[in-house]
């Protein structure tokens, strides 16, 4: 059994949790909060043995071998490195760090230490996205020349603070932008030309972004992320004999693989094994607990560097577009 201990009790955190249940390698085993009355309110939905009131005792717990980084993503160099700092294996939330010197410094310490550390891209291990992979890779789409991606909604009142929130590193690009920015470089790769641009929100977070990737064959890529329109949130990746849209929500389970081979009217359902258990973030909690129960330091999905070049290229997009964090200075 991997042992596992959250850190943070927010809204992601709950859905780790009810997740982590249908790992059966897996067992959660310690909460930690800054307040220990956020750490008992949690408890009380996900019954757990340890219940800690700070991150320093949760890190500090023997019991636990891994801990899910689940805090805002301004925190998550700080937070992982106090857990691989107390030898405790780390799934790191996304946005992996705010910017690439973080997330290189979260890396170095984790092989210093012989730790496990892996971003928790959780699309990467669904089964829609491993189809389209396939999909593509086998030639079904030809030469593929385009990419258009958008991702957008108004947040529900009370709007969630972290989203505009400069000192969390909030706005669209590291909350949601990211999942465009993945799919798109799954599909083609690392761009070699990048432009963007924003819209910034009143606290001067981007509430629009828009960014265009080029490709020395020719091939571009459009992402667009809102936090002041409703958008499909679909993903369309265009080639030589056909188009494949990954159906709303684009990077998470519930999405579907449609195949145009011709205009609008031909489209194909794409098939694949679809056995949706919990949120979906069950299929990356099992691939880490796999992980540590064979010794393995890195995941071989989610590689390190995967982490460190989609960084980057954040952070091409952040400079391009005029979107600077404090952590940046
Ligand atoms: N994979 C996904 O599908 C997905 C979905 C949503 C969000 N996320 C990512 O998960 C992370 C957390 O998002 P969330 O929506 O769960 O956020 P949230 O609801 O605001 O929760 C974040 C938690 O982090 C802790 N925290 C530590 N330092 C904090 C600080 N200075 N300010 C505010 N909270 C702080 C708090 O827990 P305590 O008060 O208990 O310590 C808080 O409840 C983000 O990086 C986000 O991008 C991923």
């Amino acid at each position: 059994m991997i042992r596992w201990g959250i850190l943070g009790c927010g809204s992601i955190a709950r859905k780790f949790a009810a997740d982590l249940a249908l790992v059966k390698n897996a067992k959660f085993v310690a909460i930690g909060s800054r307040s220990k009355e956020n750490a008992q309110l949690f408890a009380k939905d996900f019954p757990v043995p340890h219940i800690h009131d700070s991150y320093e005792a949760l890190v500090a717990n023997p019991e636990v071998d891994v801990i899910y980084v689940a805090s805002p993503h301004s925190h998550h160099h700080e937070h992982t490195l106090l857990c691989l700092e107390h030898g405790k294996a780390v799934l790191c939330e996304k946005a992996f760090a705010v910017n690439h010197r973080q997330a290189k410094e979260m890396i170095s310490a984790a092989k210093e230490k012989h730790l496990f550390l892996m971003e928790a891209m959780w699309t990467k291990f669904l089964p829609h996205y491993e189809k389209m992979i396939s999909f593509t890779n086998s030639g079904n789409l030809g030469e593929i020349n385009s990419v258009l991606i958008n991702f957008g909604f108004r947040p529900r009142t009370p709007v969630p603070a972290r989203l505009f929130d400069p000192e969390l590193a909030g706005g669209t690009i590291l909350d949601i932008g990211v999942y465009n920015v993945f799919i798109a470089m799954s599909i083609l790769g690392r761009p070699d030309e990048i432009d963007a641009h924003m819209k910034p929100a009143g606290t001067g977070v981007d509430e629009q972004c828009s960014v265009l990737f080029r490709y020395k064959n020719g091939a571009m890529a459009q992402l667009f992320s809102s936090f002041i329109a409703h958008l499909p949130t679909e993903a369309d990746i265009n080639g030589s004999n056909g188009r494949l849209r990954l159906t709303s929500r684009f990077y998470a389970p519930e999405s579907t693989l449609e195949f145009y081979p011709d205009r609008m009217d031909s489209k194909q359902l794409v098939p694949f094994d679809k056995p949706l258990e919990g949120w979906g973030y069950y299929y990356e909690a099992k691939h880490v607990s796999d992980c540590l129960q064979k010794g393995l330091k890195e995941s071989p999905v989610m590689t390190h560097e995967n982490t460190l070049v989609m960084m980057q290229v954040l952070d091409e997009i952040r400079q391009k577009a005029g979107i600077r964090y404090e952590a940046d200075l």
